[in-house]
C-alpha cells in the first residue's frame, strides 16, 4: 500500500466549524474510513495538527478525539515541510492575515468563507496567492448538500423547461439571550460589523456560489439590509449592541434574467420545509430544494387552483409534489469537498472553487450593501485576474 501522508495545519479548529465539521465530520471521518483512496492500492492520508492560540483548549480537543500533534505556533508550524496545506476556520476577521503567512509560506490554502472581510483583501489574496504558484480553495459546503445535488441530478435532464424565477428562503430564531432559558446558539461576533459579523457578509458568500452554479452568473443585486435586534447578550452574559446585520431582503438577476429573490434572517420564526428552501419556477416544472431532500411538481401535476377566501381550500398544497431520489445518500459535504481539495493537492485533479471564487461571495456582499445605501440596483462586474 503506498500512503500519501498530507500534513495539514488547522487553525482555528477550536470554533464551531472547525471542531465539528472539519475535524470530526471531514479529517477524522476521512483518517477513519482509512484515508482517500485514490487507486486500488494508494491512498492519501491526512494527518492534522490543531493550531490555536489556547493550549489547554487545544490539548482538551486532541485527546478527546485522539490527535497527537498540537501547536500555539503558528509561525514555527508553518515552517514545518512535513506540513502542505493550510487550513483557516479562525473568525473572518483574522482570515486575511494568517493565510497570507501562509502563502509566503508556501503551503496550499483551504479555507472557510467568507475568504476576508473586504472586496480589496479578497482580490489580494487570490492573486498573492496566483503568484506564489499555491494551490488554493474555498469551502462551498451548500453546493454538496444532497438537496442541492439532488436538484443538480434534475437540471441534468432538463426537466424544468426555462427557469423564470428562484425563491430562497434562509434562517431561523437565533436568541437573543435575554431570556437565560433561551441561551443564544450563534457566537456573538456573528451580530457586530467590527468583528466580522452580519447576515449579508456571511450568508452572501453561500448564494454567490449557489446562484453561480445552480442557474448561471449574477449580474445585479438589489438589496435591503437591517439590524432588527439591536440588543444581544454575550458569551459572558453582558449585553451588547448590535451593528452587524441580522436580516436581509435581495433581489439577484442573473446573466439570464432568472430572478433570484433571497429572504436570509436570524430573526423569523420557521413555518416550511427546511432551514433553507430555495423554490425553483421553470416553464414545466418547479422543484422546491431544502437541505437533504428536493420535490419536483410537473405541469401536469400542477392544481388548477381558484382564489375563494370564503373556503377552505380543497387542495392540499403538499400533494403533486415527488419526492427526488428519496433514497439516495451522500456524505458529509464539508467531507466531499476536502476530499476533493486532497485529491487536487496530490494527484493535481481539478478544483474549481478557488479563492477568486470565494472573492466572488464578498463582491455580492459589497455590492448588496452599497445597493441598501444607495437604494437602488448595482451591477456586478468581472473581477481583476
Ligand atoms: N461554511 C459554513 O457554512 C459556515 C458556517 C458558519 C461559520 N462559517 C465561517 O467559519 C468561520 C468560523 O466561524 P465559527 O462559527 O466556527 O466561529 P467560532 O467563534 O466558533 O470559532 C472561531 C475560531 O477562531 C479562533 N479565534 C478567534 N479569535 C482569535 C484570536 N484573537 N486569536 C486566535 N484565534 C482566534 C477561535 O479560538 C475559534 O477557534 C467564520 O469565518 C464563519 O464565517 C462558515
Amino acid at each position: 500500500m503506498s500512503i500519501h501522508h498530507i500534513g495539514i495545519i488547522m487553525n482555528g479548529v477550536t470554533g464551531r466549524m472547525g471542531t465539528n465539521q472539519h475535524l470530526i465530520r471531514s479529517i477524522l471521518a476521512i483518517r477513519k474510513q482509512g484515508g482517500v483512496k485514490i487507486k486500488n492500492n494508494e491512498i492519501i492520508m491526512p494527518e492534522p495538527v490543531l493550531v490555536g492560540r489556547n493550549e489547554e483548549k487545544l490539548k482538551k480537543l486532541a485527546d478527546t478525539y485522539g490527535v497527537t500533534a498540537i501547536s500555539t505556533d503558528l509561525e514555527k508550524t508553518l515552517k514545518d515541510p512535513n506540513y502542505q496545506i493550510y487550513f483557516d476556520s479562525q473568525t473572518t476577521n483574522r482570515r486575511v492575515n494568517s493565510v497570507l503567512q501562509a502563502i509566503n509560506a508556501g503551503k496550499a490554502i483551504y479555507c472557510e468563507k467568507p475568504i476576508a472581510d473586504n472586496l480589496d483583501d479578497a482580490v489580494k489574496l487570490y492573486q498573492t496567492a496566483g503568484k506564489a504558484g499555491v494551490k488554493n480553495g474555498v469551502v462551498q459546503d451548500k453546493l454538496f448538500l444532497p438537496g442541492l445535488l439532488k436538484y443538480q441530478e434534475l437540471k441534468r435532464g432538463s426537466l424544468l423547461g426555462r427557469i423564470l424565477s428562484v425563491r430562497g428562503e434562509f434562517g431561523y430564531w437565533v436568541f437573543s439571550g435575554f431570556n437565560p432559558a433561551q441561551p443564544p446558539q450563534r457566537p456573538s461576533w456573528n451580530y457586530r460589523k467590527e468583528d466580522g459579523g452580519g447576515i449579508v457578509l456571511d450568508m452572501y458568500c453561500h448564494w454567490r456560489y449557489v446562484l453561480d452554479n445552480l442557474f448561471g452568473g449574477l449580474k445585479s443585486v438589489i438589496t435591503y439590509a437591517d439590524t432588527h435586534l439591536q440588543e444581544r447578550v454575550d458569551e459572558n452574559g453582558l449585553a451588547y449592541s448590535c451593528s452587524a446585520d441580522d436580516a436581509a431582503y435581495s433581489i439577484f438577476l442573473t446573466h439570464e434574467n432568472i430572478v433570484c429573490q433571497f429572504n436570509s434572517s436570524w430573526t423569523s420564526r420557521v413555518r416550511r420545509d427546511d432551514l433553507l428552501t430555495i423554490l425553483v419556477d421553470g416553464t414545466e416544472a418547479s422543484a422546491k430544494i431544502g437541505l437533504r431532500k428536493c420535490w419536483l411538481q410537473t405541469s401536469e401535476k400542477t392544481p388548477r387552483f381558484v382564489w375563494n377566501p370564503d373556503v377552505v381550500n380543497p387542495i392540499d398544497f403538499y400533494e403533486n409534489w415527488e419526492e427526488v431520489l428519496p433514497d439516495k445518500e451522500y456524505d458529509n459535504g464539508f467531507k466531499s469537498q476536502w476530499e476533493l481539495f486532497l485529491k487536487h493537492v496530490v494527484l493535481d485533479e481539478p478544483f474549481p472553487w478557488t479563492l477568486k471564487e470565494g472573492a466572488k461571495g464578498i463582491q455580492l456582499a459589497e455590492k448588496s450593501w452599497l445597493s441598501h445605501e444607495r437604494r437602488s440596483w448595482v451591477n456586478l462586474s468581472a473581477l481583476p485576474d
